[in-house]
């Protein structure tokens, strides 16, 4: 609501929000604040865990496929991590007010997104080691910006989760340097990961800034720190020395170092691709929705027979173990 049709303590109460935000202090969930803040991050919160757990389907397609028994395990403990990094989202969203039922059904029902990188296949091993090196790294960068979001429950949220992202990165170079280093056969195959997933990485960060609907409101409440295109530049300036240190191209004929400004400068993104993938035509949008709601589906008797036991224990008075709690 802007503050010329609030009322009197309105306004007063939004000046004294965004002096709080000025002053860098921490949202809780009990503070008051505006209802667009609100909404604004039950949209992006949710739609990260959409994304933590919609992540889990393209790597978790080679769990029974890795080549040896400790990548099988790295690769479990990801995945499992991913699942858990969605549950602590929609916990953080919850505390906004938001339901889970809703949010899940606004995923199920495709009017919610999830990041654009997961509707991409995973064709070989190579792409497990290119996720985790490229996408969580973007991941990281953008989750360490939001470790200092103006809203409590999402920056520690962010916190916990972008130290476990690390190891997501950190195993995902191991695996991409070993391939690169290997076989030709091998340096081939990580090379042609590179060559699928690099756009779809760059476009993870968002529109650029020109475009961002979002992002004005989101700065200016602190809820984004960097905008798009400066968490993008920031992946650029690390990853492509990195790659062109392990013998590793880029597919962007255009990308160069600008000595001016001390930036790699990328090639022009295929925006329509972007707002294409999000708006549900991409390679696998199609087959991650339906993998997610045969999920919710097979998880119908669970749910039920917690709810069974949820009035079961209420009918005996006994406290129902594990009730809700607001923090995350
Ligand atoms: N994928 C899908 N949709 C995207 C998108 C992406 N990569 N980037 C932007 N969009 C959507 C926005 O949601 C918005 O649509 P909406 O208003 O209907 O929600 C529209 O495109 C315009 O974009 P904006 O720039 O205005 O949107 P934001 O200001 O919200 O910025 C964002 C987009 C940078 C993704 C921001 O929402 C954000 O930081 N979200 C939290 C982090 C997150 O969701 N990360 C997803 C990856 S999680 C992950 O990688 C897991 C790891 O383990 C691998």
């Amino acid at each position: 609501m802007s503050p010329a049709i609030a009322g009197p303590d309105q306004t007063d109460r939004l000046a004294a929000f965004e002096a709080r935000i000025q002053r860098g202090e921490k949202i809780e969930p009990e503070d008051w604040m505006p209802e667009a803040y609100r909404r604004q991050l039950i949209r992006m919160i949710s739609q990260h865990a959409h994304s933590e757990v919609v992540g889990m389907l393209p790597e978790g397609a080679w769990i029974t496929r890795a080549p040896s028994l400790r990548r099988k395990m790295i690769l479990l403990a990801k995945v499992q991590d991913e699942a858990g990094h969605g549950q602590y989202l929609y916990h953080a969203a919850e505390t906004l007010g938001a339901s889970r039922e809703e949010m899940l059904d606004d995923l199920l029902a495709e009017r919610a997104k999830y990041s654009n990188v997961f509707n991409y296949p995973t064709l070989n091993w190579a792409d497990v080691g290119v996720i985790g090196y490229l996408v969580d790294f973007a991941a990281i960068l953008n989750q360490t910006m939001l470790a200092r979001c103006s809203y409590g429950p999402y920056a520690r949220a962010m916190v916990r989760i972008s130290a476990e992202e690390s190891f997501h990165k950190k195993q995902g170079q191991d695996l991409v340097i070993r391939m690169a280093q290997g076989t030709p056969r091998q340096h081939a195959m990580v090379q042609d990961a590179i060559n699928r997933w690099w756009w779809p990485t760059l476009m993870m960060f968002g529109p650029p800034d020109e475009v961002s609907s979002n992002s004005a409101a989101l700065i200016r409440w602190g809820i984004k720190t960097k905008t798009n295109d400066e968490l993008r530049q920031a992946y650029l300036n690390q990853i492509v020395p990195e790659l062109h240190a392990l013998g590793l191209n880029l597919p962007d004929p255009e990308l160069h170092y600008d000595e001016a400004s001390a930036n790699w400068v990328s090639g022009p993104i295929d925006w329509d691709e972007f707002w294409r993938v999000i708006r549900g035509q991409g390679p696998c949008n199609r087959e991650r929705l339906e993998a997610r709601q045969k999920a919710h589906q097979d998880g119908q008797w669970v749910r039920e027979a917690l709810a069974e036991y949820a009035i079961k224990q209420a009918g005996r008075k006994l406290p129902v173990a594990g009730g809700s709690h607001a923090g995350a």
